[in-house]
């Protein structure tokens, strides 16, 4: 009836396929699906009456009316086939009438639904799951599709944004997304998000809400496939959050204002310690300038002591070599007075004895001697004449100690001094004295000589090769001054400001102590007076030292100027 390759094609077919006799009822062929899918033998099924399969009572209605003659055609209609197992499965059917050499037969075609009903049950299980998950996460979740519309949004969504009943009644969805951007102070920015849903990237914004709430808004494409089908944004009310980082940031800067408020504390008490520390080190070099400057007059004074002692013993024998040599300057002079007296005598000598006294005349050279004897002892009274004079000035130099103010004549002190270096400047200057003639002052006399001492020196020791010292004195009505100028080598720019320091000297060791300066500043100062100094290297330096007349009610010493 049938060839093997027609029963291969039915055997192969998805469907379950039987060949109904329309009297009998009894099934003719089942294929190989439906002996498979019903559990029986292939000889037992066609052993059965297709009611025996079809169970269900429209199936028994509609099989008995084929009996009755009335063929109806089925197409795709709901039933149940019972199994070997007793098991009723699902299925869908279609029933056509076949003729085949005049006998009609029934074509009974037939699908199970049993799989279709597992997929949808299954999809409904996924989709309440879903349902569940989007209402129970603790985000606000609004799903927006690729036209823009409102896909769905869970109730936490809704009530986080408070959206009006009405407007979620009637899903107007224009009109929520423009509630939801009215609502935030990023209304533009929010508009932006909702608007780009084929967009590929994930964004992240914080949102103010204009209650004062802060929603951190996350959105990520939805994709089906490779094609984005919509965007999912995903809210989260972060006030709490925001609020803690808020009081956590206002905490952490007030420790740090402590913190700063302390470390400045620090600094000050730190700078304080320097600034005393600053002012110990100048009270301990004012210490040590005083120290060097008692130092310096004590040195003056010893010296001065010495000299004064040495002056005194040289005073005695001086003294009476001076008046001894005057004496013998009358003696010698009336002796020589007897010689020529004597000598008138010798024409009316006898010969033998004129004899002798000619040979002596001639052995000491008489004529000579006369002459030279009265010069010996001129020099000699000169010489000691100078000797006494020198004493004097050591005498007066020295007298360092004395404490009274009085009216003395600087220019008498300046030719003193000028004797008593003289030694030091004659080979080396020519001394100019430009005296003006100036007033008697109200001074320490002595000390100002050493300040003289120290300019003069000092004057000598910048001349290299043999140059000039000018000494000037000049006045007006309050103060006189003297000035010390020499043609020497002049003292470099940055030297100048340190000339007045204790011990700073540019001489070699051995040769200045650097003192001369700082003392005679500082008796200067002492006498309310300045010293100013010029000076420009290779023509030379002039120092001027100003005091007033009258010390009582001087005005105070400015600092030196220095050019
Ligand atoms: N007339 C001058 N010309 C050039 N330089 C001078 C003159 N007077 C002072 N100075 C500079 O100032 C420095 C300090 O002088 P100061 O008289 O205080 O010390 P000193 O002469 O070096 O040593 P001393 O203690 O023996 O006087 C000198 O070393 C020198 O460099
Ligand atoms: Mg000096």
């Amino acid at each position: 009836m049938m060839n093997d390759f027609t029963r291969l094609m039915l055997d192969h077919c998805p469907e379950m396929l039987f060949l109904v006799n329309p009297v009998s009822l009894k099934i003719e062929i089942a294929n190989a699906t439906a002996v498979k899918i019903l559990g029986y033998d292939a000889e037992e099924l066609l052993g059965f009456t297709i009611t025996e399969v079809e169970s269900a009572l429209p199936d028994v209605f509609y099989w008995d009316e084929v009996r009755n003659g009335q063929y109806l055609e089925v197409e795709d209609q709901e039933s149940q086939y019972r199994r070997r197992n007793g098991d009723l499965l699902d299925v869908r059917k279609s029933i056509q009438l076949v003729e085949h050499g005049g006998v009609s037969m029934l074509f009974v075609r037939t699908v199970t639904t049993q799989s279709e009903h597992i997929a949808q049950d299954a999809l409904a299980s996924t989709l309440s799951q879903l349902r569940a998950t989007l209402e129970s996460t603790s985000n606000g979740i609004l799903v927006i599709d690729w036209r823009g519309k409102i896909d769905s949004m869970n109730r936490l969504f809704g009530k986080m944004w408070a959206i009006p009943e009405d407007y979620m009644y009637w899903q107007d969805d224009a009109k929520i997304m423009e509630f939801l951007a009215l609502n935030v102070q990023e209304s533009e920015l929010f508009r932006d998000r909702l608007r780009a849903i084929v967009d590929t990237s994930e964004t992240l914004d914080l949102l103010h809400h204009i209650d004062g709430r802060v929603f951190e808004m996350s959105s990520r494409p939805q994709y089906l496939a490779v094609q984005i089908i919509g965007r999912v944004f995903g809210f989260q009310d972060v006030t709490l959050h925001i609020q803690a980082e808020l009081a956590l940031r206002e905490a952490r800067d007030r420790l740090e204002e402590g913190v700063l408020a302390r470390t400045a504390d620090l600094y000050a008490v730190n700078e304080t310690l320097k600034q005393e520390k600053e002012s110990q080190a100048t009270l301990i070099k004012k210490l040590e300038e005083t120290q060097n400057q008692l130092l310096q007059s004590e040195r003056m004074a010893s010296i001065g002591q010495l000299a004064a002692g040495v002056a005194h013993e040289i005073n005695n024998p001086v003294g009476f070599v001076n008046s001894n040599l005057g004496s013998l300057q009358r003696y010698v002079t009336d002796l020589l007075h007897l010689l020529s007296t004597y000598e008138q005598t010798e024409e009316s000598m006898a010969g033998p004895v004129l004899q002798a006294i000619r040979q002596v005349k001639e052995d000491i050279d008489i004529v000579f001697l006369r002459t030279d004897v009265t010069q010996l002892l001129a020099e000699s009274l000169d010489g000691i004449k100078r000797v006494t004079r020198i004493v004097q000035d050591l005498k007066s130099f020295s007298h360092v100690d004395e404490a009274e103010l009085q009216w003395a004549d600087l220019e008498a002190g300046l030719e003193s001094t000028l004797r008593v270096v003289w030694n030091e400047l004659k080979y080396k200057a020519e001394v100019v004295k430009e005296f003006a003639g100036i007033v008697r002052i109200e001074c320490f006399p002595f000390q100002l000589n050493q300040v003289f001492m120290n300019l003069l020196i000092n004057a000598s020791h910048a001349l290299e090769t043999r140059g000039t010292i000018t000494v000037r004195t000049g006045q007006d009505e309050t103060q006189v001054w003297v000035e010390v100028a020499d043609t020497g080598k002049g003292i470099p720019r940055h030297v100048l400001p340190r000339i007045f320091d204790p011990f700073f000297t540019t001489k070699p060791v051995g040769q200045g102590t650097g003192l001369g300066l700082s003392l005679s500043y500082a008796i200067v100062q002492k006498h309310h007076g300045r010293i100013d100094v010029q000076s420009e290297v290779g023509k030379g330096s002039t120092f001027r030292v100003t005091l007033p007349i009258r010390e009582s009610g001087a005005p105070a010493a400015g600092a030196p100027q220095m050019a």
